[in-house]
């Protein structure tokens, strides 16, 4: 069968006769679909862009043949990653977040002495956390009204996510209406949905007996299998549904995870058996050993343990940083390993230019997913552990990250090698590649850099990847792959160029949909998904400038504290040209240390950035940030200063409190300064604060104005 299979793939196309064009559709529709997974979703792409554009060549080839055989699942009707159309937008009331990791025992003993500290006033508290195992599948979250489910969701970027209502109906484990008392009129359940192992080896000897193309992983296919336009699909999955989590409820149900989760179970989820609580890190990480230790004979995929604070009110407390809550973290297993040929090392131009390293492997199964590239990092990297082209290596694969290389087996060396040298010139554009040399320690940087700016086509391609990529304006659509191909036709070179793609040329829509794998449809939909980004989020757009150091935790502290665009352009413009007023009140940003602040400094002063950022505000406007209008906050909007010491509270406690206010906290006084919470041993700060007749507060009157 496989046989047949291979050879069918070879056929040219005008050879193909009907039933073996529908076959033959069929495999590359999977195909592409798994391919689209492992590019967008998990590691590095699998195969080489020629090779997947092959594919969908073909696709649309035999397509055009045989018009009726197109499948309701069709990759032409694809871009990219996601479905270019089908499924409803389901904005998260509740931000969907995700977790931080952890790699060791340490890393678990850390967390709990975070959490020990950030509450070390509080005397008589016992920290107590839940230990379960993180299961590897996609999380979902289902929304009940007065005890009926009426709408499921992806994650998504975790603040938007795709309306699969349909599929989720389909899966067992998700009860239609809830069952026991007490939930409340409105609660979103959360949790994870996956296959059995069990399950997926049926499914993949049934695709082996037809002959058609199997599937990768379990996790691969539940996501496959969710997204399907088609319910009827997923129905035939058989998936299974964790829940370990919830968003938005109309009231609280609960006053520990522990006691939370335990109620979705009497409400008829399926909750996880594998769940303890302690407040001893022993008992905790013995737990952690318990779960490794089942792992192989449970039969679904886990990838680590995931510890969360207990109590429901001191997580609210302990807050959440960009995207992770602050209170929970995943413990991850330690990666699978083998071992394999490196054939070659290629170079990887950045967004920063910074240039990569990338060992291209003989292909290995490593963890259940062939492996065929890994990260080298760096020329460091690659000299201490001395890795030359034709070594046999041993890489290891975790979870989602890129795989790596971990040693060389230096006996199975082939005599001719000779240690690799790393390029003096940028391979994309040829100017020189540097090491700069830290300006505090004096050393070599790890990163050896190109020259070229964005006059170097792959800086500009990355930097415009990053530019619409989930994390910052997230257009739809518009993939890397998308990217690539319009920066290489020249339609888009800038990000401004994006937004005036449509109108720049009455002709663009009909070139794009002359484009491989691209229809009149994706076309539209391509547009409006852009001119639904013409209005970005302010930190949105400061993390999409791909400004170094300023990461999305960054971005948001700089929109929080500068509220518009202009504003924060022209104060850190006025402290590049040496302005003291306003470069203290760069530095003075609790939070902004002087790295960030140069690297700003720096940004703004380049004449060609500028440019790019004058060009792209003709065509976007960044919303302000408003000071979450917390209800009733008497401090939104007011910039704070904590000084001396606290006692009801820690100072981060106080800073995180005052930021959920949706106050600014700020690290200096100045004249924007609103007030100062003085404690014991206060200084010049408060000093400063009473020359310049700022309103000062004791703690006892900040937690009385805030309570
Ligand atoms: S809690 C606010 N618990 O892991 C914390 N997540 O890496 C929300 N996951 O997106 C997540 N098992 O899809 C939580 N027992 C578990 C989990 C779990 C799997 C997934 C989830 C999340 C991802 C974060």
């Amino acid at each position: 069968m496989a046989a047949e299979r291979d050879q069918l793939a070879k056929m040219a196309v005008d050879d193909l006769d009907r039933e073996q064009a529908e076959r033959e559709l069929a495999r590359l529709a999977r195909k592409i679909a798994a391919l689209d997974l492992a590019y967008y979703n998990a590691d590095a792409p699998e195969v080489s862009d020629a090779e997947y554009d092959a594919l969908r060549q073909r696709n649309a080839a035999i397509e055009k043949r045989f018009p009726d055989l197109k499948r309701s699942d069709s990759p032409s009707d694809r871009v990219g990653g996601t479905l270019s159309s089908g499924f409803d937008k389901v904005i998260h009331r509740v931000p969907m977040l995700s977790l931080a990791n952890a790699f060791s025992d340490d890393d678990i003993r850390e967390f709990v002495a975070r959490a020990r500290k950030f509450f070390a006033h509080d005397r008589d508290l016992t920290l107590e956390f839940t230990a379960e195992p993180k299961i590897d599948g996609l999380s979902a979250s289902l929304f009940y009204r007065e005890g009926r489910f009426v709408q499921g969701a992806t994650r998504g970027n975790g603040t938007e996510g795709e309306d699969i209502t349909a599929n989720l109906r389909t899966i067992g484990d998700i009860p239609d209406h809830l069952s026991g008392r007490g939930w409340p009129e409105e609660i979103e359940i959360r949790g994870e949905v996956y296959m059995t192992h069990a399950d997926f080896a049926a499914l993949n000897r049934e695709a082996a007996e037809k002959g058609e193309q199997t599937y990768v992983n379990p996790r691969n296919t539940a996501a496959g299998s969710l997204r399907q336009l088609d319910a009827s699909i997923t129905a035939q999955r058989n998936l299974k549904f964790f829940a370990y989590a919830w968003g938005v409820t109309s009231r609280p149900f609960a006053t520990s995870q522990y006691e939370a989760v335990h109620r979705m179970g009497e409400w008829g989820f399926i909750i996880n058996p594998l769940m303890i609580r302690s407040g001893d890190v022993d008992v905790l990480l013995a737990h952690y050993r318990d779960i490794e230790a089942q792992r192989a004979t449970l039969g679904y995929d886990i990838d680590g343990v995931v510890y969360k604070l207990d109590s429901l009110a001191l997580q609210e407390r302990w807050g959440a940083v960009a995207r992770a809550p602050r209170w929970a973290i995943a413990y991850k297993f330690p990666p699978e390993q083998a071992t394999t040929i490196l054939d070659r090392i290629d170079i990887q131009v950045g967004r920063t230019g910074a240039l990569t390293p990338v060992a291209r492997l003989r292909p290995v199964t490593v963890g259940g997913v062939v492996v065929t590239n890994a990260t080298l990092h760096n020329a460091d990297e690659i000299a201490r552990k001395d890795i030359r082209v034709g070594d046999t290596v041993v890489v290891q694969r975790a979870g989602d990250v890129i795989p790596q290389v971990v040693r060389v087996v230096k006996e199975k060396r082939p005599e001719d090698s000779h240690p690799y040298e790393f390029p003096k010139k940028c391979p994309a554009c040829g100017s020189d590649a540097v090491r700069e040399i830290n300006e505090s320690t004096g050393e070599k940087d790890a990163v050896t850099r190109c020259t070229g700016g964005l006059k170097c086509p792959a800086q500009a391609v990355e930097q415009l990847k990053h530019f619409v990529s989930r994390r910052a304006l997230d257009i739809d659509g518009l993939g890397d792959k998308q990217i690539a191909a319009f920066y290489a036709q020249g339609l888009i070179r800038e990000p401004a160029d994006i937004f005036t793609l449509e109108e720049r040329d009455e002709q663009a829509s009909e070139k794009l949909a002359q484009q491989k794998g691209w229809k009149e449809k994706s076309v539209s939909n391509l547009f409006r998904a852009i001119n639904a980004r013409k209005h970005p989020d302010l930190d949105r757009f400061i993390f999409a400038l791909g400004i170094r150091h300023v990461g999305e935790t960054t971005a948001a502290l700089l929109a929080r504290t500068f509220g518009d665009f202009a504003t924060f352009e022209r104060v850190v413009r006025e402290a590049g040209e040496g302005n003291a007023e306003a470069r203290e009140q760069l530095i003075g940003i609790d939070g902004i240390g002087e790295t960030v602040a140069q690297s700003l400094m720096a940004f703004f002063a380049n004449k060609r950035n500028r440019e790019v950022v004058d060009a792209l505000l003709k065509q976007v406007t960044p919303r302000r940030h408003e000071p979450e209008a917390v209800a009733g906050s008497p401090v939104a909007g007011k910039t704070v200063v904590f000084t001396g010491s606290l006692e009801k509270m820690t100072r981060a406690e106080a800073k995180a409190m005052a930021e959920r206010l949706g106050a600014k906290v700020s690290g200096s006084v100045s004249g924007k300064t609103d007030m100062v919470v003085a404690g014991p041993g206060a200084g010049s700060k408060l000093k400063k604060a009473e020359q310049l007749g700022v309103q000062v507060l004791s703690e006892a009157d900040w937690l009385a104005l805030v309570s």
